[in-house]
């Protein structure tokens, strides 16, 4: 299913570098890798932590703490990561499930205005679903209409773009993930980018205990000003209730090598992916890209007819040696941690996919004839 984009040259480099003796936790390289993140998104500022899901979690912390939101109502989607979702949840707000799209299998965007005209949430969680852009023109639309923060989870999605923007430059702030097996990888890793300079203080602020250390001088200087620190104390002032979600330099130093070769990972996966869809979107339901956008995937995704079907075809592609798992997580409304809390969400298109949904692999490493033959056996169950 997946491929480490670390290959050997990379570990190579990295064991040089180490020989170096470098300062290993979070520090200069950390810095250099978000400058040189919010170059290649063009967005103003960037965080780098250890994971997608602690971004996700700092995120909607901040937006929380912002004190900018006109209530605690958040529209989620039904198709996406638990963690996308869970932050909300453990933050005590109020999280509204949405239907997903039948294209982009993003928010079903007639469901969410409903949402929006009935309960005007102050937020909603868009996930872009497996590097398929959603829909951002009437999106965005919404967003001025409603007056929502939209926050944006790209964790899945690096590399794609719509209508020349970058897919993560879109939310109010946006996450990504470099998990082993995503678009790019720092083994683990995430980022949350944004262009708001008050959220990204706060960002800073709750990725390092709740201190002001990280932020730059004036805003530190402010903070010590008006809360009358003396510089003694000042380092060890705690701001907000923070975490530790930070990562380290080691990590940074492999997400700069990433950053380096992401032009070519991004188009190996959008070649894959055309492909996948030349020949699979005649006889499956797929994800179907808006016009002007680039997909970048981390797998194909497709639905089958019925459950019968996709028993068949997992099991020919087990038979043939090729890696497969369910669609993401399916319909989240339909996992203990949800109905446990608030009974079961069910969507028509969200059972579907979460019925019949699988994934074929896609990964910079498989070349067409790969892609061919996974393909011919899929068809060949049907
Ligand atoms: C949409 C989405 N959001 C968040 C995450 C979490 O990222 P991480 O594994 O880096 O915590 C994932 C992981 O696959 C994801 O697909």
């Amino acid at each position: 299913m997946a491929e480490d984009t670390i290959d050997r040259r990379d570990i190579d480099s990295l064991a040089r570098w180490l020989k170096t003796y470098p300062r290993l936790s979070k520090g200069p390289l950390t810095v250099a890798f978000e400058r040189a993140w919010s170059r290649w998104l063009g967005r103003k500022r960037s965080l780098f932590c250890n994971s997608g899901s602690s971004a996700n979690f700092l995120m909607t912390y901040a937006l929380l703490l912002s004190g900018r939101l006109r209530n605690r109502k958040v529209v989620v989607p039904a198709v996406g990561w638990v963690t996308s979702i869970s932050p909300a949840i453990q933050l005590g707000m109020e999280p509204i499930p949405c239907e997903a799209d039948p294209d982009t299998f993003g928010l079903d965007l007639d469901q969410l205005e409903s949402l929006l005209k009935k309960h005007r949430p102050g937020a909603v969680m868009l996930v872009q679903v497996l590097g398929v852009p959603h829909k951002m023109r009437e999106l965005m639309a919404l967003k001025r209409k409603y007056g929502f923060f939209l926050l944006e989870d790209a964790c899945a999605a690096v590399g794609a773009s719509y209508r020349g923007t970058r897919v993560g430059a879109f939310g109010d702030m946006a996450s990504f993930s470099f998990y082993f097996g995503h678009q790019m990888s720092t083994i683990e890793g995430g980022m949350v980018s944004t262009s708001d300079k008050g959220l990204h203080d706060l960002l800073l602020m709750l990725r390092s205990h709740g201190w002001s250390k990280d932020l730059d001088r004036p805003a530190h200087r402010a903070l010590v000003g008006r809360y009358r620190i003396d510089d003694f104390h000042s380092p060890f002032v705690f701001y907000v209730p923070g975490l530790n979600m930070r990562s380290t330099d080691l990590n940074a130093y492999l997400g700069l090598g990433q950053l380096k070769k992401l032009a070519w990972i991004v188009s190996s996966r959008r070649r894959n992916h055309a492909r996948y869809l030349e020949r699979l979107a005649g006889r499956f339901c797929v994800q179907r890209p808006e016009p002007g956008s680039t997909v970048c995937s981390i797998s194909f995704g497709l639905l089958a007819d019925d459950e019968e079907q996709r028993r068949r075809i997992v099991k020919a592609l087990v038979e043939n040696g090729i890696e497969t798992r369910i669609f993401s997580a399916g319909n989240l409304g339909l996992h203990p941690f949800w109905y446990e809390r608030y009974g079961k969400a069910s969507f028509p298109m969200a059972d579907r996919i979460h019925r019949t949904g699988f994934f074929l692999p896609n990964n910079p490493s498989l070349k067409r004839k790969d892609v061919d033959f996974i393909c011919d056996v899929a068809l060949g169950a049907l």
